[in-house]
């Protein structure tokens, strides 16, 4: 995935070019990690484009900063307008969309609170983030050396850049190792998340995925995927998982909005089932590209229609800014 830089960025209530989007060096943000995120997508249906679950990020997004104390003082649903106008200033019909809450220039020191709070969305286009074969053949994984924050010291519910340091560190120990992704435990030595994945594991026809309090992000897509098992007449379980469940799976997937749901077919080199997407993974698989490709009625209201304009729409001013 690389960037293209005739793309548009809204800052702050304003739409600028690319390469002008940019912020001080002594930024709190860059020193201390003190910025919240979110990661949603917009896919191109036969009906035109929709946002997939936009409100449910945007509320994660409010979430996060409210447990950081970060007010940026926009009502929610003027930020969705703002998304709204950026994905019709670059006027992609389908992309990823990256909102982010941070603490921007103003001193430098532990504590955020004096840094002003501000806000970035940027869109682009991004495919299969494990790669295109890994939906259909499934990816190689292992359990990483590194676990998840405990509860009480970095928030799992929160989506923060601050999170991320962990996530690196198990993304880059695997990829170094030869793997696609790690799959971290938590500090109790049970089954947390991917560095940026929540997973399911599937023994006797029966999906379990690990609880909230196993120090993983309340994932959209996860939320999405029990919700679909469970229509398709599968027992869903949120519970905890020892490690060694892992090996014992007939199934595993990750699932993600950048992931959506990706099979794993060996972990720590240990084949998952017969080592390949199994079936319940393809049936899942399958009812969430049926459904994010619009192919079905939006029987749960996850769709939202926005209109992309041939040509790229000039942002309406400074709709969306604080002031
Ligand atoms: C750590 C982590 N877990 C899980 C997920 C999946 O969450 P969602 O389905 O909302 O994208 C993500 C992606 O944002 C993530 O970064």
């Amino acid at each position: 995935m690389s960037f293209n830089d005739n793309l548009k960025v809204w800052m702050n209530g304003r739409i600028v070019e690319w390469k002008n989007a940019t912020i001080h060096v002594a930024s709190h943000v860059i020193h201390y990690g003190s910025a919240v995120f979110e990661g949603a997508r917009c896919y191109k249906t036969p009906k035109g484009s929709a946002f997939f679950r936009l409100d449910a990020h945007l509320r994660r997004l409010y979430d996060s900063a409210r447990i950081y104390r970060m007010d940026y003082g926009l009502d929610r649903a003027l930020l969705t307008q703002a998304v709204v106008e950026t994905v019709q200033a670059n006027g992609l019909d389908a992309c990823y969309i990256r909102p982010l809450i941070y603490r921007g220039y103003h001193t430098l020191g532990v504590n955020p609170i004096p840094c002003p709070v501000e806000a970035a969305i940027l869109v682009w286009e991004w495919g299969a983030y494990l790669g295109d074969d890994a939906l259909e053949q499934g990816v190689d994984v292992r359990v990483s050396s590194w676990n998840r924050a405990a509860q009480n010291t970095f928030p799992a519910m929160a989506k923060s850049t601050a999170n991320y340091a962990n996530a690196a560190l198990i993304k880059m120990e695997a990829v170094v190792d030869g793997y696609s992704e790690g799959i971290a435990l938590n500090p109790d030595g049970l089954v947390s998340e991917g560095s940026g994945q929540n997973l399911f594991v599937v023994r006797d026809d029966i999906i379990y995925t690990p609880p909230m309090s196993a120090s993983v992000l309340p994932g959209i897509t996860r939320d999405s995927v029990m919700t679909l098992a469970r229509d398709l007449g599968y027992q869903v379980r949120e519970q905890d998982l020892p490690r060694e469940m892992l090996y014992l799976a007939d199934e595993v997937f990750f699932v993600g909005t950048a992931a959506e749901v990706t099979p794993i077919r060996s972990i720590d080199k240990i084949q998952v089932g017969a080592g390949r997407r199994g079936p319940i993974s393809r049936a899942i698989q399958q009812a969430f590209f049926v459904f994010i490709n619009g192919v079905l009625p939006d029987r749960y209201g996850w769709l939202q229609p926005v209109e992309i304009p041939a040509a790229p729409r000039e942002p309406a001013g400074a709709r969306g800014a604080r002031s």
